[in-house]
């Protein structure tokens, strides 16, 4: 890949949320979190887990989602114009029909600093973004999840696990992927006061 194939990789990455119902192949999906596991991480620690949900548990979170939605809508209600308003609910009721959902979990520890911990699996959560970009997949990055927190654990089975147990597992967001089926437009970026030469 030359220099400009690399910006124009990172440019072109935008959230999808319309998805064709098709299933990725496994070795896709192996391929995408690979490149989770090769984002750098505080202490080296790669203290990021993923649980990727498909099939009938899939259809299950749907119901999660939805009450997820309760949690936000109004915050969006005051910020997104109807149309898009409407077009989001949709989306939280469906999850666009992506047929992989990823669970990504901090594994913190006292012998790394929470932000630091926190950081590391976002490092991962973008990788995997990218990889999306060059497998032809669409992704869409959630914190959505987070206002049903417990419960998600509890669906996942996540709360059985003695590193839970010990308050260590932590969830940061959802990641809803399949093959796009709609081209937004890019997301326009703010370059005022966002990075300053000293
Ligand atoms: C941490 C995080 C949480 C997000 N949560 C949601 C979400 O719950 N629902 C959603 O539709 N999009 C969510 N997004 C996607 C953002 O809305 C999106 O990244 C932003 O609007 C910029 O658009 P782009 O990704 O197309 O560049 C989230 C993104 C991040 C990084």
């Amino acid at each position: 890949m030359d220099k400009e194939e690399f910006y124009r990789l990172i440019e072109s990455r935008k959230s999808i949320r319309k998805f064709k119902t098709e299933m990725p192949p496994r070795e896709v999906l192996d391929r995408i979190l690979n490149a989770g596991l090769q984002a750098p991480s505080g202490k080296n620690r790669q203290n990021w887990r993923f649980f990727v949900v498909t099939g009938k548990k899939r259809e299950e979170y749907l119901k999660y989602s939805q009450k997820s939605w309760l949690g936000i809508k109004d915050v969006l209600q005051k910020r997104l114009k109807p149309s898009l308003y409407d077009f989001t609910e949709r989306f939280f009721f469906t999850l666009g029909d992506a047929p992989v959902l990823i669970f990504c979990y901090s594994h913190n520890s006292s012998e790394e600093r929470y932000h630091t911990s926190i950081g590391s699996v976002y490092m991962a959560v973008e990788n995997i973004n990218l990889a999306c970009v060059v497998e032809g997949l669409g992704c869409c990055t959630m914190g959505a999840p987070l206002e049903i927190k417990s419960e998600v654990d509890a669906f996942l089975g996540v709360d059985q696990l003695p590193e839970y147990k010990a308050g260590e597992l932590e969830l940061l967001c959802g990641l809803v992927l399949g093959y796009p089926d709609h081209n937004p437009p890019k997301a326009p970026r703010q370059l005022e006061n966002r990075i300053t030469y000293l």
